[in-house]
């Protein structure tokens, strides 16, 4: 049985895993390319097998207008929508479960606590350790029924011209963003060096996270949680005309923060019945008992 949906609320990926392994062939392990294949195999990603990607990408680029951001602004950052203890959130979270993908031997909490094991064993401040426990909470919006387009792929910033450098730009002319003179020009609404505070991000699961934590966590978090996915700046450099000094400073933790989200995937899973007790220490310690969605 197919249902018709209007083709802004489809949802292409059989999975949001299939959106991070299209980042780990653009973006593949380093350390993983020395050990076994060349680069050009990696990076090999437009086969029949990414149709979905591309197509997932279209309607992201599409629809991912400077409105669009406003309006979902409005309706998820009063938080207004559930309450629940800091640990239901993970089990809620895990609702979202991906039965279609063969691949997915990992739930959305396992990714986190590999991130954040990462992290940890690497002696990094603690903070960053719950950083890497809460980056992809945000990925909740597709349980309130948002698209995936709305939720996952990487984020640029709206109001002003799209980079080339940002995944699949061909697909910008759809959005009419691109044709409006008061978007599509290399600033935009915005001045050179405003600062990334003052400029609006396409909407996802990046900026709700922030959102959520922006009172608990330090700023050098607060970037790598607002800004995991901006691709065409942490790793392409797109967007240094809209930064100041602070976000520069600050983007030295984004790179820092990017690899343990990327190559964090471990084959033998941590146990969490032994890492349990410093979790709650570590959450206690930061945040408040109940999380607002
Ligand atoms: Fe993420
Ligand atoms: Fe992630």
């Amino acid at each position: 049985m197919s249902t018709i949906l209007p083709e802004n609320a489809a949802n292409p990926l059989s999975s949001l895993h299939e959106w991070e392994e299209d980042i780990l062939a653009r973006y593949p392990d380093p350390e993983k390319i020395v050990q076994n294949k060349k680069v050009e195999e990696y990076r090999n990603y437009d086969t029949p097998v990414r149709d979905t990607v591309r197509e997932f990408y279209r309607l992201n680029h599409t629809y991912q207008t400077f409105d669009f951001v406003t309006e979902k602004t409005r309706e998820f950052l009063q938080f207004n929508k559930k309450e629940m203890p800091v640990w239901n959130a993970f089990d809620f979270l895990n609702e979202l479960v991906d039965d279609s993908d063969p691949d997915s031997d990992m739930d959305q909490f396992q990714h986190l606590l590999q991130t954040s094991e990462a992290i940890r064993r690497d002696g990094h401040p603690e903070w960053m350790v719950l950083v890497g426990l809460f980056h992809d909470m945000g990925k909740v919006l597709c349980l309130f029924g948002e698209p995936q387009w709305a939720v996952v792929g990487d984020t640029f910033p709206v109001g002003c011209a799209y980079s080339d450098k940002i995944v699949y730009p061909e697909y910008f002319v759809n959005n009419p963003d691109y044709n409006n003179p008061q978007y599509n020009t290399k600033y935009g609404v915005y001045k050179p060096n405003c600062g990334l505070d003052n400029v609006t991000m396409s909407w996802g699961h990046d900026e709700y996270v922030y959102q959520m934590m922006k009172d608990y966590i330090p700023m050098e978090g607060l970037y790598m949680l607002r800004y995991h996915s901006f691709y065409a700046q942490h790793r392409e450099n797109a967007y240094s005309h809209l930064m100041n000094e602070q976000d520069h400073k600050m983007f030295k933790w984004v790179d820092l923060f990017n690899p343990y989200d990327l190559y964090s995937k471990n084959p033998t899973p941590p146990n969490w019945k032994e890492l349990k007790p410093y979790y709650q220490e570590l959450i206690d310690k930061y945040l408040p008992a109940t999380l607002k969605f």
